[in-house]
């Protein structure tokens, strides 16, 4: 068998307009896998026609939305394989003191529960022994000031992956989530996001942020067959964010000490 082929494999994407999802729906795609792309934006059709990918339009916070794609995906594809529970949105920072339920209700709308609707019913039309893999990130470990909202959603969506993954092991339904430090997509230059662009450079040891590309990769790894033992799993892909601080951060501090 060809290594991380995903031949055959059916797979829904969300986000898949932009960024990471589109990144994974192109990988996939040059996988061999045969691709749904779901997004709220209807400009991914264009994309998916280019990539020879079908659309179906979703947003993944409405329940009856997600049901119609990954039913209507099943039936396009002949089954399904593996679903990326993908889509999500990011707010200006927002202090506690400050915390507007709206902001917290919208994150949790869409960041959390297009995961459970994705969870719900993607495993529903899914053959046994498929995947799920959700995007969280690198601030379900805690982030800077302000992420309060986005944390608190990124940390459910490690949550309701380990769960998951006990629920549908009876299955050998693998579900994962990746963690990624900040990605050169248009979520990492969002309007009031200034802090962590202008600093985590200096924070993180690989001095730089993840490409879209490189994350895509790790969905790669952890979709195909060839990855069979790995279930219930937070994965980081943070360019050594989480080993410990990085020497260009320690010069900043000792250089500013000395003034
Ligand atoms: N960019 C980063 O720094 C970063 C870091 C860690 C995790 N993430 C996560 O990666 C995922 C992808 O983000 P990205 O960086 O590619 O951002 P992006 O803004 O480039 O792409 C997000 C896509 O999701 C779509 N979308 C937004 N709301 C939707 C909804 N309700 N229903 C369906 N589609 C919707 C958008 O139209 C867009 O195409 C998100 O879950 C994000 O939280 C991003």
């Amino acid at each position: 068998m060809e290594k991380f082929s995903l031949k055959g494999k059916a797979a829904v994407v969300t986000g898949a307009g932009s960024g990471l999802g589109y990144a994974t729906a192109r990988r996939f795609k040059a996988a061999r896998a045969k691709v749904v792309m779901a997004d709220i934006n209807s400009k991914t059709a264009e994309l998916a026609k280019e990539l020879g990918s079908y659309f179906i339009k979703t947003d993944v916070s409405c329940e009856a939305d997600v049901e119609n794609l990954m039913k209507s995906a099943s039936e396009k594809l002949g089954g399904l394989d593996i679903v990326v529970n993908n889509a999500g949105i990011i707010c200006p920072e927002e202090l506690l003191e400050n915390a507007d339920k709206n902001t917290y209700q919208t994150l949790f709308n869409v960041n959390v529960m297009g995961v459970v609707y994705g969870i719900k019913y993607g495993q529903k039309y899914m053959r046994d022994g498929g995947t799920i893999l959700n995007t969280a990130s690198n601030s379900a470990n805690g982030d800077y000031a302000g992420y309060g909202p986005y944390i608190m959603s990124k940390i459910s969506v490690v949550g309701l992956t380990k769960a998951a993954a006990i629920e549908l092991a009876p299955r050998n339904i693998r579900v994962n989530c990746i963690c990624p430090n900040t990605i050169d997509t248009p979520m990492a230059y969002v309007d009031g996001c200034e802090t962590e662009l202008q600093v985590m450079g200096i924070q993180t040891p690989l001095a730089r942020m993840c490409k879209a590309d490189e994350a895509a990769a790790l969905y790669h790894f952890l979709a195909a067959d060839d990855c069979k033992y790995i279930t219930g799993e937070d994965i980081y892909i943070d360019g050594g964010l989480k080993a410990g601080p990085a020497n260009q951060m320690i010069d900043a501090i000792l250089t500013s000490l000395k003034k």
